[in-house]
């Protein structure tokens, strides 16, 4: 009775205190959003270069103003691989729980990685309100406590493993979704980090780095947000070190306080290549100038351990805030950025954080990408936006499956789209079979079939295996036992389909975006770390010189895409053609003659030249194809090529298409195979080193 009473008089001071919460769009102020385009000095933001250099200063400011500075990685960072489950969820997922371990504190993380994965995975990574078991209900999660306070002692305490928390939490993660898209889920319970309670700063992360006889960190210092957030980017630390992880495609994604600590992390760690936010509100996506729903006094007074000291001055001054949630959400660019509402949580004020989501997306455009694309706010349920994505669901605040639909598409298609590991996008699912052509008799057979996006078999020279890429890696697939192989490439995770090996077998060219580009390197095919043969990007390898010498490329110079060749140990770069338009494709026969494919004369065709660019040939003319990848075979006489129907431009995946077979000389190509694919099916040489087979994928679109 006694306590009800507090709580009853603790309420009225505070309703007291605090203007109504505003639900009214009439009651919303006139207001201006700090500009993004303008540097602090006055001077225009024109290019990605000024940028960067604005990009610095509202990330000082939110740094010291809003989310307060967090340390770097400590130097005493360690994990531990507790457990490892190859069983889990029913066989559908390997569990691995990693201990993170910094400044005496243990970070539980659950890594759960699609069982039927070939490769390394692209991962959601979150924070969770609950520990991990509340995230499915297998058994073989780790059981933990939530953090809380005792109402009497006021200590805070780790409270018993509750069994029945297993799968708690299970419709905010929607796990089975996650995994069955082809994604892995790394997460952790935030409390870890930090206890989400004012005062709980020497239960966590915050404590080790005080000084002796500080109280709470400094004005400008972290808050919760941001320790949480740097939590976060301990948790990508690990992941990089884990070989079943495409730590190249992490997407952040948080709900609600973790939203906005997404955000912040996202801000913080490039790492991240998307950022979600869900119903992040007030301090995350939503404009606090609105005044909208929560403010910036709700915050500071309700949850006074989120953001820095300095934070406390803007309570009540929104207007007077040197930034607002549009610069927030502009740190996170060019990343793919996806902003969420919900219809029945005005709290968060879901037009406030559409209009940040727009204002934010000048940067975007800025930076080359498309971003909201409209002013108006969406319908509910009809998400908008490419780049920077935005929908308000129908329901209440929560993460949901319909949410998680929306995530995981964008997640897809914005990983492929600006991901150089396949640099064309590909947003339909697919089953990929590896098939090999008999020459002789016509027949085909699937070698290896798998519902992914496999490309661009190489045939081993030894003739006993084919590599192809997948999810940026290069997999061997021995044609006797059939098991897919990865092959350690070391730093270079995010191959395209243009790799091949070098006529003695010994040396695999790889083309890898170490970032935005691709550059061709070479690496052991056994496996190891990979050289840097050309400097310039893009470059995308196609063929090797007969006498191991030589790589054939095709390359973007000034706008225009050509072939080029470099000596394998690198040097200069030498532009072999110079008509207008594409070039592609160049693959040697064994007279050192480069065979490729042109667009010069208005349709695509293969084309044939000396080692040096002279005598450029055309060799198909058949207008009702058009005609790439041309492949000679090892001795010389037969060459097998694409084609698409004339009207297809460029070399998109999923289209009917044949491969055809010419003879080397000149003369009338045949049809060898008709099949489903195009992108993927042939771009390097495939031939069996006895030159009676080659090899090729083809393609079938998965209903979901
Ligand atoms: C409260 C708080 C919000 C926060 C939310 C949550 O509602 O006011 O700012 O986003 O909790 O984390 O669920």
């Amino acid at each position: 009775m006694k306590t009800a009473l507090i709580v009853v008089a603790a309420g009225c001071v505070a309703l007291a205190q605090a203007p109504a919460t505003n639900y009214d769009e009439a009651k919303v102020p006139a207001y201006t959003l700090p500009p993004l385009r303008v540097l602090n000095d006055g001077a225009p933001v024109r290019t990605a270069e000024d940028w960067t250099k604005r990009r610095a200063e509202i990330f000082a400011l939110l740094e010291t103003q809003m989310f307060g500075r967090a340390p770097a990685r400590p130097a005493d960072l360690a994990f531990a691989v507790d457990s490892i489950d190859k069983a889990a969820l029913g066989g559908k997922a390997i569990c691995k729980q990693v201990s993170i371990k910094a400044r005496g504190l243990a970070f539980h993380l659950l890594l759960c990685l699609p069982a039927n994965a070939t490769g390394p995975v692209p991962v959601v990574v979150g924070l969770g309100f609950s520990p991990n078991q509340s995230v499915s209900a297998d058994p073989g999660i780790t059981l933990a406590g939530t953090w809380a306070q005792n109402k009497d002692t006021k200590e805070i305490e780790r409270q018993p493993v509750q069994e029945s928390s297993r799968g708690s939490s299970a419709s905010r993660w929607q796990l089975d979704m996650v995994l069955s898209r082809g994604f892995g889920l790394a997460t952790m319970y935030y409390g870890d980090i930090e206890p989400d309670i004012a005062g709980a700063v020497k239960r966590g992360i915050r404590g080790t780095y005080l000084k002796p006889g500080q109280e709470a960190p400094d004005a400008s210092d972290w808050g919760a947000i941001a320790a949480w957030a740097w939590g976060l980017s301990r948790v990508a630390d690990y992941l990089e070190t884990d070989k079943d992880v495409d730590a190249g495609r992490m997407a952040l994604v948080g709900h609600s306080r973790l939203g906005k600590t997404a955000l912040w992390a996202g801000a913080m760690d490039t790492r991240f290549g998307i950022v979600i936010s869900n119903d992040s509100g007030e301090g995350g996506a939503a404009i606090s100038r609105r005044v909208f729903g929560e403010t910036v006094a709700d915050l500071n007074n309700r949850f006074p351990h989120w953001f820095c000291g300095n934070y406390r001055q803007y309570s009540g001054h929104e207007g007077e805030m040197p930034f607002d949630s549009h610069i927030l959400l502009a740190l996170i660019a060019p990343r793919p950025l996806y902003v969420a509402s919900a219809e029945e949580d005005q709290w968060a004020d879901p037009k406030g954080e559409f209009l940040a989501a727009v204002a934010a997306s000048e940067v975007y455009e800025l930076l080359g990408k498309q971003g909201v694309g409209t002013a108006t706010m969406p319908p509910v349920n009809e998400p908008v936006g490419d780049a920077v994505r935005y929908h308000v669901r129908t329901g209440k605040h929560d993460i949901t499956a319909y949410d998680w639909q929306q995530y995981l598409d964008f997640a897809e298609r914005q990983f492929r789209l600006t991901s150089p590991a396949t640099l064309r996008p590909q947003l339909t699912r697919v089953e990929s079979r590896l098939e090999i052509l008999t020459i002789a008799t016509g027949e085909r057979e699937v070698v290896w079939s798998a519902p992914a996006h496999l490309e661009a078999p190489n045939w081993s020279r030894d003739g006993k295996a084919l590599l192809f890429n997948q999810g940026g890696r290069i997999y061997e697939l021995p044609l006797g036992n059939r098991t897919p192989r990865l092959i350690d490439t070391g730093t270079a995770t995010r191959c395209n389909n243009d790799h091949g090996l070098s006529p003695d077998g010994a040396w695999l060219a790889i083309s890898h975006a170490p970032e935005r580009d691709s550059l061709i390197y070479v690496v052991a095919a056994a496996g190891g770390q990979p050289r840097l043969v050309t400097q310039n990007g893009p470059s995308y390898w196609h063929g090797w010189s007969p006498d191991g010498r030589t790589l054939a490329y095709c390359a973007r110079r000034e706008g225009e895409y050509d072939i080029y060749t470099i000596p394998v140990e690198g040097g200069d770069e030498r532009r072999l053609t110079t008509a207008p338009g594409l070039d592609d494709g160049p693959d040697y026969a064994p007279d050192g003659r480069i065979w490729f494919n042109s667009v010069r004369t208005g349709v695509m065709k293969i084309w044939r030249m000396d080692p040096d660019g002279a005598n450029q040939t055309q060799m198909t003319r058949n207008e009702e194809y058009a005609d790439w990848f041309p492949h000679p075979s090892p001795d010389g006489t037969q060459v097998v090529f694409l084609s698409y129907d004339r009207s297809v431009e460029g070399h998109p995946a999923n289209k009917d298409v044949v491969l055809r077979m010419m003879p080397a000389g000149g003369g009338e190509p045949r049809v060898v195979a008709r099949l489903f694919g195009g992108q993927g099916t042939i771009n390097v040489p495939s031939w069996s080193p006895d030159g009676r087979r080659f090899a090729f994928v083809s393609y079938r679109l998965l209903s979901e």
